[in-house]
Protein backbone atom coordinates (compact mmCIF):
# COMPACT_ATOMS: atom_id res chain seq x y z
CA UNK A 1 0.00 0.00 0.00
CA UNK A 2 0.96 3.40 0.00
CA UNK A 3 1.14 3.72 3.57
CA UNK A 4 3.65 0.86 3.52
CA UNK A 5 5.79 2.46 0.36
CA UNK A 6 5.91 5.61 2.66
CA UNK A 7 4.70 7.84 0.06
CA UNK A 8 6.81 6.52 -2.69
CA UNK A 9 5.10 5.42 -5.85
CA UNK A 10 7.01 2.26 -5.90
CA UNK A 11 9.41 -0.01 -3.84
CA UNK A 12 12.30 0.62 -5.52
CA UNK A 13 11.67 4.42 -5.39
CA UNK A 14 11.76 4.28 -1.84
CA UNK A 15 14.55 1.40 -1.42
CA UNK A 16 16.91 3.97 -3.92
CA UNK A 17 15.78 6.86 -1.41
CA UNK A 18 16.94 4.72 1.78
CA UNK A 19 20.46 4.46 0.60
CA UNK A 20 21.74 7.33 2.96
CA UNK A 21 20.50 5.05 5.83
CA UNK A 22 21.03 1.94 4.80
CA UNK A 23 24.43 2.56 4.21
CA UNK A 24 24.80 4.32 7.85
CA UNK A 25 23.23 1.21 9.18
CA UNK A 26 25.79 -1.09 7.39
CA UNK A 27 28.50 0.75 8.71
CA UNK A 28 26.69 1.38 11.98
CA UNK A 29 29.01 -0.61 15.12
CA UNK A 30 31.76 -1.41 12.03
CA UNK A 31 33.23 1.42 12.00
CA UNK A 32 33.97 2.73 15.61
CA UNK A 33 32.91 5.93 16.63
CA UNK A 34 36.10 7.62 16.34
CA UNK A 35 36.27 6.94 12.20
CA UNK A 36 39.37 5.34 12.82
CA UNK A 37 39.05 1.49 12.58
CA UNK A 38 36.74 -0.82 11.03
CA UNK A 39 35.79 -4.15 12.59
CA UNK A 40 33.81 -6.91 11.26
CA UNK A 41 32.36 -9.25 13.87
CA UNK A 42 33.10 -12.06 10.82
CA UNK A 43 36.38 -11.60 10.47
CA UNK A 44 37.97 -11.49 13.89
CA UNK A 45 38.29 -15.22 14.19
CA UNK A 46 39.52 -16.03 11.25
CA UNK A 47 41.81 -12.95 10.60
CA UNK A 48 44.35 -15.92 9.48
CA UNK A 49 42.11 -17.02 6.95
CA UNK A 50 42.05 -14.29 4.67
CA UNK A 51 45.53 -13.24 5.28
CA UNK A 52 46.75 -16.27 4.37
CA UNK A 53 44.55 -16.80 1.75
CA UNK A 54 45.96 -18.09 -1.91
CA UNK A 55 42.93 -16.71 -3.80
CA UNK A 56 39.32 -15.40 -2.92
CA UNK A 57 36.66 -16.70 -5.27
CA UNK A 58 33.38 -14.16 -5.12
CA UNK A 59 30.61 -16.55 -5.98
CA UNK A 60 27.02 -15.04 -6.84
CA UNK A 61 24.35 -13.95 -9.39
CA UNK A 62 22.84 -10.95 -11.32
CA UNK A 63 23.36 -7.63 -9.08
CA UNK A 64 25.42 -9.60 -6.26
CA UNK A 65 27.44 -10.95 -9.06
CA UNK A 66 28.57 -6.76 -10.22
CA UNK A 67 29.08 -6.13 -6.28
CA UNK A 68 31.58 -9.03 -6.35
CA UNK A 69 33.04 -7.41 -9.63
CA UNK A 70 33.72 -4.72 -7.44
CA UNK A 71 35.17 -6.59 -4.66
CA UNK A 72 37.75 -8.40 -7.59
CA UNK A 73 38.85 -4.39 -7.53
CA UNK A 74 39.06 -4.17 -3.74
CA UNK A 75 40.52 -7.22 -2.86
CA UNK A 76 43.77 -6.65 -5.51
CA UNK A 77 43.89 -3.16 -4.92
CA UNK A 78 44.15 -3.67 -1.33
CA UNK A 79 44.64 -6.65 0.30
CA UNK A 80 46.93 -8.23 -2.72
CA UNK A 81 45.04 -11.10 -2.98
CA UNK A 82 44.16 -13.09 -6.50
CA UNK A 83 40.28 -12.75 -6.94
CA UNK A 84 38.30 -14.71 -9.13
CA UNK A 85 34.54 -13.50 -9.12
CA UNK A 86 32.14 -16.49 -10.69
CA UNK A 87 28.35 -16.98 -11.67
CA UNK A 88 27.48 -19.48 -9.23
CA UNK A 89 25.75 -21.49 -12.18
CA UNK A 90 29.02 -22.25 -14.23
CA UNK A 91 31.27 -22.22 -11.55
CA UNK A 92 29.30 -24.80 -9.98
CA UNK A 93 28.83 -27.32 -12.84
CA UNK A 94 32.56 -27.14 -14.41
CA UNK A 95 34.47 -28.73 -11.94
CA UNK A 96 36.24 -25.58 -10.68
CA UNK A 97 39.97 -25.87 -9.11
CA UNK A 98 39.42 -25.61 -4.99
CA UNK A 99 42.12 -25.10 -2.95
CA UNK A 100 42.02 -25.74 1.17
CA UNK A 101 43.54 -21.98 1.47
CA UNK A 102 40.92 -20.35 -0.97
CA UNK A 103 38.33 -18.45 0.58
CA UNK A 104 35.15 -18.10 -0.96
CA UNK A 105 32.81 -15.41 -0.59
CA UNK A 106 29.17 -15.94 -1.46
CA UNK A 107 27.14 -12.46 -2.22
CA UNK A 108 23.20 -12.82 -2.10
CA UNK A 109 20.46 -10.50 -0.98
CA UNK A 110 18.14 -12.93 -0.29
CA UNK A 111 20.68 -16.19 0.82
CA UNK A 112 18.07 -18.54 -0.48
CA UNK A 113 19.87 -18.35 -4.12
CA UNK A 114 19.98 -22.04 -5.83
CA UNK A 115 23.05 -21.78 -7.29
CA UNK A 116 25.02 -19.81 -5.24
CA UNK A 117 24.00 -22.11 -2.10
CA UNK A 118 25.21 -25.18 -4.64
CA UNK A 119 28.11 -23.38 -5.18
CA UNK A 120 28.96 -22.87 -1.32
CA UNK A 121 28.09 -26.95 -0.71
CA UNK A 122 31.02 -27.62 -3.57
CA UNK A 123 33.44 -25.12 -2.02
CA UNK A 124 33.35 -26.38 1.37
CA UNK A 125 33.41 -30.34 0.64
CA UNK A 126 36.71 -29.13 -0.86
CA UNK A 127 37.74 -27.68 2.02
CA UNK A 128 37.70 -23.33 1.41
CA UNK A 129 36.41 -21.58 4.05
CA UNK A 130 33.33 -19.85 3.13
CA UNK A 131 32.22 -16.45 4.13
CA UNK A 132 28.56 -14.86 3.25
CA UNK A 133 27.68 -11.54 2.41
CA UNK A 134 24.12 -11.69 2.67
CA UNK A 135 21.06 -9.18 3.61
CA UNK A 136 18.43 -11.77 5.16
CA UNK A 137 18.77 -12.71 8.36
CA UNK A 138 18.60 -16.29 9.28
CA UNK A 139 18.62 -17.17 5.65
CA UNK A 140 20.32 -20.06 3.97
CA UNK A 141 23.43 -19.07 3.15
CA UNK A 142 24.36 -17.76 6.60
CA UNK A 143 23.26 -20.95 7.85
CA UNK A 144 25.63 -23.17 5.79
CA UNK A 145 28.69 -20.80 5.65
CA UNK A 146 31.21 -20.50 8.12
CA UNK A 147 31.30 -17.07 8.72
CA UNK A 148 29.76 -13.67 7.36
CA UNK A 149 28.58 -10.17 7.43
CA UNK A 150 25.14 -8.98 7.04
CA UNK A 151 24.10 -6.16 4.99
CA UNK A 152 21.92 -4.53 7.03
CA UNK A 153 19.71 -2.56 4.42
CA UNK A 154 16.58 -4.17 5.93
CA UNK A 155 13.55 -5.97 3.84
CA UNK A 156 13.91 -4.94 -0.24
CA UNK A 157 10.53 -5.41 -2.03
CA UNK A 158 11.88 -4.22 -5.02
CA UNK A 159 12.77 -7.08 -7.64
CA UNK A 160 15.72 -4.92 -8.68
CA UNK A 161 17.98 -4.84 -6.10
CA UNK A 162 19.42 -1.26 -5.17
CA UNK A 163 19.91 -0.89 -1.83
CA UNK A 164 21.40 -4.28 -1.36
CA UNK A 165 23.56 -3.69 -3.96
CA UNK A 166 24.84 -0.34 -2.36
CA UNK A 167 25.15 -2.46 1.06
CA UNK A 168 27.29 -5.32 -0.59
CA UNK A 169 29.15 -3.08 -2.06
CA UNK A 170 30.11 -1.13 1.26
CA UNK A 171 30.27 -4.43 2.83
CA UNK A 172 33.27 -5.64 0.76
CA UNK A 173 35.14 -2.41 0.89
CA UNK A 174 34.93 -2.57 4.73
CA UNK A 175 36.42 -6.19 4.25
CA UNK A 176 39.15 -4.94 1.92
CA UNK A 177 40.32 -2.31 3.94
CA UNK A 178 40.45 -4.24 7.50
CA UNK A 179 42.04 -7.33 5.94
CA UNK A 180 44.55 -4.76 3.92
CA UNK A 181 44.86 -3.54 7.83
CA UNK A 182 45.73 -7.07 8.98
CA UNK A 183 48.00 -7.81 6.55
CA UNK A 184 49.92 -4.95 6.27
CA UNK A 185 48.93 -4.00 2.77
CA UNK A 186 47.60 -0.62 3.10
CA UNK A 187 49.42 2.52 4.42
CA UNK A 188 47.63 3.69 7.59
CA UNK A 189 47.43 7.30 6.50
CA UNK A 190 45.40 5.58 3.47
CA UNK A 191 42.86 3.29 5.36
CA UNK A 192 42.40 6.62 7.74
CA UNK A 193 41.50 8.81 4.65
CA UNK A 194 39.39 6.17 3.05
CA UNK A 195 37.27 5.18 6.31
CA UNK A 196 37.19 9.31 6.56
CA UNK A 197 35.38 9.05 2.96
CA UNK A 198 33.46 6.10 3.48
CA UNK A 199 31.00 8.18 5.97
CA UNK A 200 30.97 11.28 4.00
CA UNK A 201 29.09 8.36 1.28
CA UNK A 202 25.69 8.82 2.99
CA UNK A 203 25.75 12.71 2.57
CA UNK A 204 27.09 12.66 -1.20
CA UNK A 205 24.25 10.36 -2.36
CA UNK A 206 21.97 12.55 -0.37
CA UNK A 207 23.51 15.09 -2.83
CA UNK A 208 22.96 12.88 -5.81
CA UNK A 209 19.38 12.67 -5.26
CA UNK A 210 18.98 16.13 -4.80
CA UNK A 211 18.98 15.41 -9.00
CA UNK A 212 16.03 13.33 -9.01
CA UNK A 213 13.64 15.92 -11.08
CA UNK A 214 16.79 16.41 -13.77
CA UNK A 215 17.00 12.80 -14.32
CA UNK A 216 12.59 12.27 -14.48
CA UNK A 217 13.55 15.16 -17.00
CA UNK A 218 16.38 13.76 -19.13
CA UNK A 219 14.10 10.37 -18.88
CA UNK A 220 11.18 11.38 -21.37
CA UNK A 221 13.83 12.17 -23.75
CA UNK A 222 14.53 8.18 -23.86
CA UNK A 223 11.85 6.53 -23.25
CA UNK A 224 11.61 4.99 -26.75
CA UNK A 225 14.63 4.36 -27.39
CA UNK A 226 15.14 0.80 -28.69
CA UNK A 227 18.46 0.26 -27.13
CA UNK A 228 21.07 1.69 -24.83
CA UNK A 229 24.72 1.10 -24.14
CA UNK A 230 26.46 1.90 -20.69
CA UNK A 231 30.21 2.17 -20.62
CA UNK A 232 32.77 2.58 -17.55
CA UNK A 233 36.35 2.06 -17.10
CA UNK A 234 38.45 0.35 -13.72
CA UNK A 235 35.94 0.39 -10.55
CA UNK A 236 32.79 2.08 -12.97
CA UNK A 237 32.95 -0.87 -15.44
CA UNK A 238 30.94 -3.16 -12.79
CA UNK A 239 28.65 0.01 -12.38
CA UNK A 240 28.28 0.03 -16.30
CA UNK A 241 27.23 -4.02 -16.24
CA UNK A 242 24.84 -2.85 -13.18
CA UNK A 243 23.38 -0.10 -15.11
CA UNK A 244 22.67 -2.15 -17.97
CA UNK A 245 20.67 -4.57 -16.02
CA UNK A 246 18.68 -2.28 -13.90
CA UNK A 247 17.15 -0.65 -17.17
CA UNK A 248 16.65 -4.14 -18.94
CA UNK A 249 14.84 -4.97 -15.84
CA UNK A 250 12.27 -2.87 -14.91
CA UNK A 251 12.04 -1.32 -18.48
CA UNK A 252 12.70 -3.83 -20.85
CA UNK A 253 14.55 -1.96 -23.40
CA UNK A 254 17.48 -3.93 -24.57
CA UNK A 255 20.46 -2.70 -22.76
CA UNK A 256 24.37 -3.86 -22.51
CA UNK A 257 27.36 -2.54 -20.39
CA UNK A 258 30.54 -2.68 -21.55
CA UNK A 259 34.44 -1.95 -20.59
CA UNK A 260 34.74 1.60 -22.39
CA UNK A 261 37.97 0.61 -23.87
CA UNK A 262 36.70 -3.08 -25.46
CA UNK A 263 34.23 -0.33 -27.75
CA UNK A 264 36.56 -0.61 -30.45
CA UNK A 265 36.16 -4.31 -30.79
CA UNK A 266 32.69 -4.67 -31.11
CA UNK A 267 30.47 -2.48 -29.54
CA UNK A 268 31.01 0.41 -31.76
CA UNK A 269 29.50 -0.49 -34.72
CA UNK A 270 26.67 -0.02 -33.09
CA UNK A 271 26.74 3.43 -32.58
CA UNK A 272 24.42 5.81 -34.93
CA UNK A 273 22.55 8.91 -34.15
CA UNK A 274 20.00 6.90 -32.03
CA UNK A 275 22.26 5.44 -29.72
CA UNK A 276 22.31 6.22 -26.01
CA UNK A 277 25.45 5.89 -24.26
CA UNK A 278 25.20 6.41 -20.85
CA UNK A 279 29.18 7.03 -20.09
CA UNK A 280 30.76 6.76 -16.74
CA UNK A 281 33.10 9.59 -16.62
CA UNK A 282 33.93 10.34 -12.92
CA UNK A 283 37.14 11.01 -12.26
CA UNK A 284 39.58 9.02 -11.56
CA UNK A 285 43.29 7.67 -12.91
CA UNK A 286 41.85 6.63 -16.42
CA UNK A 287 39.71 10.24 -17.04
CA UNK A 288 41.74 10.93 -20.21
CA UNK A 289 41.21 8.06 -21.71
CA UNK A 290 36.93 7.82 -20.87
CA UNK A 291 37.25 11.53 -22.04
CA UNK A 292 38.83 10.00 -25.17
CA UNK A 293 35.75 7.11 -26.07
CA UNK A 294 33.30 9.66 -25.84
CA UNK A 295 35.22 11.63 -28.29
CA UNK A 296 35.22 8.40 -30.67
CA UNK A 297 31.45 7.82 -29.94
CA UNK A 298 30.75 11.84 -30.42
CA UNK A 299 32.18 11.47 -33.70
CA UNK A 300 29.93 8.60 -34.95
CA UNK A 301 26.65 10.73 -33.35
CA UNK A 302 25.97 8.73 -30.20
CA UNK A 303 23.90 10.34 -27.94
CA UNK A 304 26.10 10.77 -24.64
CA UNK A 305 24.34 10.89 -21.41
CA UNK A 306 27.77 11.34 -18.94
CA UNK A 307 27.73 10.92 -15.46
CA UNK A 308 30.44 13.48 -14.34
CA UNK A 309 31.78 14.74 -11.46
CA UNK A 310 30.45 18.47 -10.13
CA UNK A 311 32.46 20.93 -12.37
CA UNK A 312 33.59 18.82 -14.84
CA UNK A 313 33.89 21.42 -17.99
CA UNK A 314 35.45 19.33 -20.39
CA UNK A 315 33.08 16.41 -20.20
CA UNK A 316 30.18 18.39 -20.02
CA UNK A 317 30.87 20.07 -23.57
CA UNK A 318 31.18 17.33 -25.11
CA UNK A 319 27.95 15.17 -23.78
CA UNK A 320 24.57 15.52 -25.35
CA UNK A 321 23.22 15.41 -21.62
CA UNK A 322 25.16 15.16 -17.77
CA UNK A 323 24.43 14.25 -14.45
CA UNK A 324 26.83 15.75 -12.23
CA UNK A 325 27.94 13.57 -9.10
CA UNK A 326 30.11 14.47 -6.34
CA UNK A 327 34.13 13.90 -6.61
CA UNK A 328 35.24 11.02 -4.22
CA UNK A 329 37.82 8.44 -3.92
CA UNK A 330 38.17 6.05 -7.09
CA UNK A 331 37.43 2.40 -4.97
CA UNK A 332 34.41 4.46 -3.57
CA UNK A 333 33.17 5.85 -6.80
CA UNK A 334 30.63 2.72 -7.43
CA UNK A 335 28.66 3.68 -4.55
CA UNK A 336 27.83 7.33 -5.95
CA UNK A 337 27.84 6.35 -9.75
CA UNK A 338 24.87 3.58 -9.58
CA UNK A 339 22.40 6.00 -8.02
CA UNK A 340 21.73 8.07 -10.86
CA UNK A 341 21.73 5.12 -13.23
CA UNK A 342 18.86 3.22 -10.68
CA UNK A 343 17.10 6.57 -11.12
CA UNK A 344 17.45 6.68 -14.62
CA UNK A 345 15.75 3.32 -15.26
CA UNK A 346 13.33 3.81 -12.60
CA UNK A 347 12.53 6.97 -14.46
CA UNK A 348 11.91 4.99 -18.07
CA UNK A 349 10.21 2.53 -16.50
CA UNK A 350 7.72 4.33 -15.23
CA UNK A 351 7.36 6.57 -18.06
CA UNK A 352 6.57 3.42 -19.93
CA UNK A 353 4.05 1.96 -17.61
CA UNK A 354 5.92 -0.84 -16.88
CA UNK A 355 5.14 -2.33 -13.31
CA UNK A 356 8.46 -1.16 -12.16
CA UNK A 357 8.55 -3.64 -8.50
CA UNK A 358 7.25 -6.69 -10.29
CA UNK A 359 8.68 -6.79 -13.71
CA UNK A 360 7.55 -9.82 -15.95
CA UNK A 361 9.32 -13.05 -15.68
CA UNK A 362 11.41 -11.81 -12.97
CA UNK A 363 11.51 -13.30 -9.54
CA UNK A 364 12.71 -11.76 -6.28
CA UNK A 365 14.81 -14.96 -4.96
CA UNK A 366 15.45 -17.81 -7.44
CA UNK A 367 15.45 -20.86 -5.40
CA UNK A 368 14.91 -23.19 -8.61
CA UNK A 369 17.77 -24.07 -10.83
C1 LIG B 1 17.26 -12.54 -8.92
C2 LIG B 1 16.87 -11.11 -8.56
C3 LIG B 1 18.08 -10.19 -8.69
C4 LIG B 1 19.22 -10.70 -7.84
C5 LIG B 1 19.56 -12.17 -8.18
C6 LIG B 1 20.50 -12.75 -7.16
O1 LIG B 1 17.54 -12.60 -10.28
O2 LIG B 1 15.82 -10.66 -9.40
O3 LIG B 1 17.74 -8.88 -8.27
O4 LIG B 1 20.35 -9.90 -8.05
O5 LIG B 1 18.39 -12.96 -8.16
O6 LIG B 1 19.81 -12.82 -5.94
P1 LIG B 1 20.49 -12.87 -4.54
O7 LIG B 1 19.34 -12.91 -3.56
O8 LIG B 1 21.30 -14.14 -4.50
O9 LIG B 1 21.32 -11.67 -4.40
Amino acid sequence: SELERGGFPHYMLKEIYEQPQTLKNCMSGRVNVEGTNITLSGIIDYKDKFINARRIIIIACGTSWHAGLIGEYLFEEFCRIPVEVEYASEFRYRNPVIYEDDVVIAISQSGETADSLAAIELARKAGAFVYGVCNVIGSSIPRNTDSGSYTHCGHEIGVASTKAFTAQVTVLTMMALAIAKEKNTIEESRYLDLIKELQNIPAKIEKILEHDDKIKQLSKIFTYAQNFIYLGRGYSYPIALEGALKLKEISYIHAEGYPAAEMKHGPIALIDNEMPIVAIGTNNNIYDKVVSNIQEIKARKGRVIAIINEGDEDIKKMADHYIEIPATEECLDPLLSCIPLQLLAYHIAVNKNRDVDMPRNLAKSVTVE
